[in-house]
């Protein structure tokens, strides 16, 4: 079967998964983050060589105080219960996002992660934690505009790779896939840019419900998409015109 190198998921439903069991919020963060390791796992065990996961958006601040508090927890916990088997596994582990506005112990763990795992090579995790595909952008926009300041760089050089190169997922490739779960149809200001040519799969099953079956799913339906990248479809090439 036809594997995306690099599938990333929009991981939606914690909240919704909670509610319908009279739980908290929280709980249901809680539940995804099990969901997690399982989609880390089976990613490892399908083949998958890149796997990003959507955790915390540049949006999410819009969240009452105390439910950012417990992402934010939640992430720290992760790390520090998750990082020595990841590394046991072979897992290399980046952050893509805006870094600055974390708090000091975060980023301290964050870049642990990123230092301890950093020639691991079985599988690449890449978090994505309070990152927003327009802000990536903006932040890219930042960086040339500065080297074009100081003479480094001439602006009329400035392509679509230059962009690419500059952007958190500089030598990451795009996403061949792009998975939501929870019904949800929308992109939510993930990977906008890195998303130009990905596959959308939109599952029903809300986050915590999210398993090995589920990553099947969406990867059958991927091998059944026809890619064709602007150009006509392969048989039609075979056939001549
Ligand atoms: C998890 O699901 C996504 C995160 C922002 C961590 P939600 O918290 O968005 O769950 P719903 O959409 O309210 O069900
Ligand atoms: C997208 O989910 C962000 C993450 C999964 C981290 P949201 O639940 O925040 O997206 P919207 O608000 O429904 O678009
Ligand atoms: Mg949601």
């Amino acid at each position: 079967m036809n594997t995306p190198q690099h599938v990333a998921i929009i991981m939606d439903g914690n909240g919704r998964w909670a509610e319908r069991r009279g739980q908290t919020r929280t709980s249901g963060h809680r539940k995804g983050v099990e969901a997690v390791r399982g989609a880390v796992r089976s990613a490892g065990e399908l083949g998958v060589k890149y796997l990003t996961l959507f955790a915390f958006s540049s949006e999410n601040w819009r969240r009452p105080e105390d439910e950012v508090n417990d992402l934010m927890g939640l992430l720290k916990v992760f790390i520090r219960r998750d990082l020595a088997e990841l590394h046991r596994e072979n897992v290399r582990v980046r952050i893509i996002g805006d870094r600055q506005t974390l708090k000091h112990d975060i980023l301290a763990l964050l870049t642990e992660a990123e230092d301890l795992t950093r020639n691991n090579r079985a599988l690449e995790l890449i978090i994505a934690f309070n990152y927003g595909g327009r802000d990536d952008i903006a932040r890219a926009a930042r960086l040339l505009a500065s080297k074009a300041a100081r003479g480094e760089i001439d602006p009329a050089s400035i392509c679509e790779e230059t962009i690419s190169a500059a952007l958190d997922t500089a030598d990451i490739p795009d996403p061949d896939m792009i998975i939501r779960t929870s019904g949800e149809q929308r992109i939510s200001n993930f990977l906008i840019w890195q998303a130009a040519y990905a596959e959308f799969v939109f599952l029903p099953c809300l986050w915590p419900d999210f398993d090995r079956a589920s990553f099947e799913d969406a990867l059958r339906e991927f091998g059944s998409r026809d890619r064709r990248f602007g150009n006509v479809a392969e048989r039609d090439l075979a056939l001549g015109s």
